[in-house]
């Protein structure tokens, strides 16, 4: 049984139709890439996983873990294991880094987290993360370079260690290091809890150090290839062009 089952999904926002027909079956512990051009819906498909409800599912299925998840609330969806990592992750006055996480774990799992074990937990992953310790007591995103914030939601990550986690454009706006670091935070979360992940990306910089099972190239709406690893190559070498024609031809 797949970890993440979509079939045959669509999905409106405002009354528009982006995604058409779109299928996708992620197993446990796998590595898959979303590819595509802009505005061809990967952040839609994130957000319409996760149950944001600005997002209209008109046709198709979600299982996750065996369960349809469709009619499910975000709330429920973050419980059941499923974490999404925002393209642009938003600035939350009033609330630490810390503690916005150790309310999500408190969230999460409905269970007290010792406070110890936490604080641990949390300077192990800022550690790996090259996030100096200070940063934990400042407000979340709250004036945070757009690296941090993309650093912020790789801690968030480690330490929620979801069962599935849809990485929405995590390495965009970094510099080489930073990516290296953040892949050295990704890969660290697929060897601690064999957790699976939905990739969405326009570099290969971020890949380079993560093993990938899938990669699929979304144009238009709709699924147009699946392939391996090696389709992240072609697609830097070639573009989407070959795609986007092949969709037109349909
Ligand atoms: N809330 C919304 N209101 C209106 N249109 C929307 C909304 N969300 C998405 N869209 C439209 O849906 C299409 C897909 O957008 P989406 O953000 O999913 O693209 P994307 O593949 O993530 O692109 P990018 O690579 O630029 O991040 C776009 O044409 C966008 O304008
Ligand atoms: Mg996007």
């Amino acid at each position: 049984m797949a970890l993440l089952d979509v079939r045959n999904l669509s999905v409106s926002v405002e009354d528009q139709e982006i995604l058409h027909d779109i299928s996708l079956e992620i197993n446990k512990g796998e590595t898959h890439v979303l590819m595509g051009p802009n505005g061809a819906g990967k952040s839609t498909l994130g957000y319409a996983l996760m149950g944001n409800p600005n997002y209209r599912i008109n046709e198709g299925e979600i299982y996750f873990n065996g369960l349809s998840i469709k009619d499910e609330s975000a709330d429920k969806r973050a419980k059941a294991g499923m974490f999404l990592s925002f393209q642009n992750p938003l600035e939350v006055p009033g609330i630490s880094l810390a503690s916005f996480i150790r309310n999500a774990i408190v969230r999460q799992t409905g269970q007290k987290v010792k406070y110890s074990e936490f604080k641990r937990n949390l300077k192990e992953s800022m550690e790996l993360l090259s996030f100096d310790e200070s940063y934990k007591d400042r407000d979340l995103n709250v004036g945070f370079s757009g690296g941090e914030k993309k650093k912020a939601e790789i801690l968030q990550l480690l330490m929620l260690n979801p069962r599935l986690a849809i990485l929405d454009e995590t390495d965009s706006g970094l510099d080489v290091d930073a990516v290296r670091t953040v892949s050295k935070g990704i890969e660290a979360f697929q060897e601690k809890r064999d957790g699976a992940l939905l990739i969405i990306t326009h570099s290969t910089r971020i890949l380079e150090s993560l093993h990938v099972d899938k990669t699929h190239v979304l144009v238009k709406g709709r699924m147009v290839r699946t392939g391996d690893a090696s389709l992240v190559d072609e697609i830097n070498q070639n573009g989407f062009e070959q795609f986007i024609e092949g969709s037109a031809a349909e």
